[in-house]
């Protein structure tokens, strides 16, 4: 605990998660509960971690800076009340209110003002002692310089809170590190704690760091007498504060009559906290009323009137076990990290995307490497770093393959691509990921066909060419394992059914590389028969609107390779439709109706319909319905239980926001 302590708040660079820490924290309570006398005085669980360094002076806390103890769910948060409960001597039919604010994640600070005006400005350091930064704090423009403390007959003061860096800041400020060759930030706390202890003043104002103001340490008027209790609450004191002028909590910030109304503001906040501008881990619950917290007291680690509510960890460390290569249906080859499973904001992860040679060289990924990976709401998990640190010497480079590990073509990388190539056509991975790609719903969609299916038929023989989909002997299928003559009889009807799709759907299944949905479409509409294709040229194609000169070169070849216009014609004697049909063809352009003109988005949860015929009706009137809130969105239909797209259109404050119900009285009105 120590060694982590110390990597963490002096190094900035943790080489396990917060999870793993308080993991490791917990099973020493318990062991020193269960062994007191084996508690040493320099035992974590009696002080706080520690970011002391000899770069910046030295400075005391008059009062300690305390760290918090945590809490994970709901129950927690009640055990926590009856705690409260118990140190007050309160029954449980009396309220006890309480304020939740948002747990920033930056870099603890403490600000001390006297006669109105800023005098110190210090780290948490090991809480006991800080480091002196008050110049560094002077150019962090949120900090006021002078506030008048005196209107509420205070003479010194001393604030807590916390600096941090905008997450869209962090991006930039992370752009313009690399472009200068500079070591990246893993996150945005490191940005802000490492601009907190810069020596040059200047720069620390370059990085544009804030910070948000949460409690009060001490207040004492002239006469030196204790002015804390000026307010009856912790939360009229955040509400003078803010209105002398410093950034106070406000979006995440609620007063709640009991615990129940705090578990629930928790877990809201759990969910939104990815939309939310600042990087947040959890929420602090504090009791409100300062005669309370004065009943409840402090442990040597943390008060007893206040406790963290600790979102899902985003980040975690764990062991890059091996690198395998998978070859995608036009022959990309991307590299797959085989991670030691670990859980991660809900899930395990066991397998994450390196993306290409690139991305690993950069990043020096390492097989036998610890690494940090992270998973932010809805993006896909990926491998912040790797920690060279911690090497041992058994780790080994990733050696790319220059042959494809599936039929040993040597690979090529075009000129213009991060990723290397196989170019067999007949490669049998890239035709199994073109067979599972067929089969999809974003293929031919055939339901109940699936990966697992593809797999099968696919050892057995059954499946040589994507045309032979449509020869499978059903009663061979019914004497599977597991199988049965229902299940057979399902895909033979969900069979028959894609082979009446419209040609756009088969067009976009042939996997043509960059031909997708939208690029099926334009071109099925100008076409009678799928084959015509065989007579277009690239400039037949490119005369499309929205056609460009690269999926019109790859259709091109598509239907220049005579195994492709065989193949097609297989189809066709097996029963596919190859011809032009209705819902191949332009929709006409709606002039008329409530959402002419406008882009409009669905969240949430809808009661009255499904999300496509919720869809088909906004288009029907008008609409162009897209899936992301961006600020050229109109209108948001926000369905029960809508979540970040809600919050994030509501910040916009330029998107119109409709219930369920509003939206059908527009379409049908
Ligand atoms: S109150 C006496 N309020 O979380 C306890 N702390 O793990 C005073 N933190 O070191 C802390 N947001 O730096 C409080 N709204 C908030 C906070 C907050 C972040 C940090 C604080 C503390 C750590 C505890």
């Amino acid at each position: 605990l120590h060694y982590h302590e110390w990597r963490y708040y002096v190094l900035d660079a943790p080489v396990i998660g917060d999870t793993e820490y308080d993991l490791l924290y917990k099973q020493l309570e318990a062991l020193e509960a269960a062994h007191p006398e084996l508690v040493r005085d320099d035992s974590p669980t009696t002080r706080v971690g520690s970011d002391l360094t000899d770069d910046l002076p030295a400075v005391p806390h008059r009062t300690p800076m305390l760290s918090l103890a945590n809490t994970y769910n709901a129950d927690d948060l009640r055990d926590f009340d009856t705690q409260v409960r118990k140190l007050t001597g309160r029954e449980e039919g009396q309220p006890i209110s309480y304020v939740v604010e948002p747990k920033y994640d930056g870099g603890t600070i403490a600000l001390i003002y006297r006669d109105d005006r800023l005098v110190r400005g210090a780290t948490r350091g090991n809480g006991k002692l800080g480091e002196e930064m008050t110049a560094n704090a002077r150019v962090i423009k949120s900090i006021p310089l002078r506030a008048a403390f005196e209107q509420l007959g205070v003479r010194e003061v001393e604030l807590r809170g916390e600096v941090l860096i905008r997450k869209d800041r962090f991006e930039a400020v992370n752009a313009q590190r690399e472009e200068a060759g500079e070591v990246l930030f893993a996150n945005p706390r490191n940005a802000a704690t490492g601009g907190l202890r810069m020596k040059d003043p200047r720069r620390v104002a370059e990085r544009s760091l804030e910070a948000f103001v949460y409690q009060v340490g001490f207040a004492v008027d002239a006469e030196g007498q204790d002015a804390l209790h000026r307010f009856d609450t912790h939360g009229e004191w955040v509400d003078a504060l803010g209105e002398l002028g410093f950034m106070v909590p406000t979006d995440g910030r609620k007063v709640c009559k009991d615990i129940e109304e705090v578990a629930a503001f928790c877990t809201e906040w759990e969910e939104r906290r990815d939309s939310y501008g600042y990087e947040i881990d959890g929420m602090v619950v504090k009791v409100n009323s300062l005669d309370l917290q004065d009943e409840c007291g402090y442990t040597s680690h943390h008060p007893r009137w206040a406790v963290a509510y600790k979102f899902k960890a985003k980040q975690a460390t764990t062991t890059l076990l091996d690198v395998e290569f998978n070859v995608g249906k036009v022959g990309s080859v991307t590299p797959v990290a085989k991670l030691e499973p670990v859980a991660l904001a809900g899930v395990t992860i066991s397998n994450v995307s390196l993306h290409n040679e690139e991305f690993i060289i950069s990043k020096d990924i390492r097989i036998g490497d610890r690494v940090l990976v992270e998973r932010a709401g809805d993006v896909i998990p990926y491998i912040v770093q790797s920690m060279p640190d911690l090497r041992d010497g058994s780790e080994r480079v990733v050696e790319y393959p220059r042959q494809c590990p599936s039929c040993s073509t040597d690979l090529v990388k075009p000129e213009a691509e991060a990723v290397w190539r196989c170019v067999n056509t007949d490669c049998p991975a890239q035709f199994v990921r073109r067979l599972e790609h067929f089969v999809s719903k974003q293929g031919m969609d055939i339901d109940g066909f699936g990966e697992a299916n593809v797999h099968k038929f696919y050892e057995l023989g059954w499946l040589r060419t994507l045309a032979d989909v449509f020869r499978l002997e059903y009663d061979a299928i019914a004497d599977l394992e597991g199988m049965g003559t229902k299940s057979a009889d399902k895909l033979r009807r969900a069979i028959d059914q894609a082979k009446r799709n419209p040609i756009s759907r088969l067009l976009r299944s042939l996997s043509v590389h960059h031909l997708g949905p939208r690029a099926s479409t334009l071109i099925a509409a100008t076409i009678g028969h799928v084959l015509e294709l065989r007579e277009r040229t690239v400039e037949d194609l490119t005369a499309i609107k929205d056609i460009g000169p690269v999926v019109a070169q790859n259709v091109v070849a598509f239907f220049q390779n005579d195994h492709n216009v065989e193949l097609l014609q297989e189809m066709e004697s097996l029963g596919v439709n190859l011809t032009q049909t209705e819902a191949d063809r332009p929709r006409a352009v709606v002039t008329e109706g409530a959402f002419v003109g406008k882009t409009v988005v669905f969240t949430g949860s809808l009661q009255e319909m499904t999300r496509s015929q919720a869809k088909k009706k906004a288009e029907a009137a008008g609409a162009k319905v897209v899936s992301a809130v961006s600020k050229k969105l109109d209108v948001l239909v926000a369905g029960e239980k809508a979540g970040s797209k809600l919050t994030k259109a509501e910040a916009l404050g330029t998107v119109e926001i409709l219930t369920e119900a509003e939206f059908l009285a527009r379409v049908e009105g």
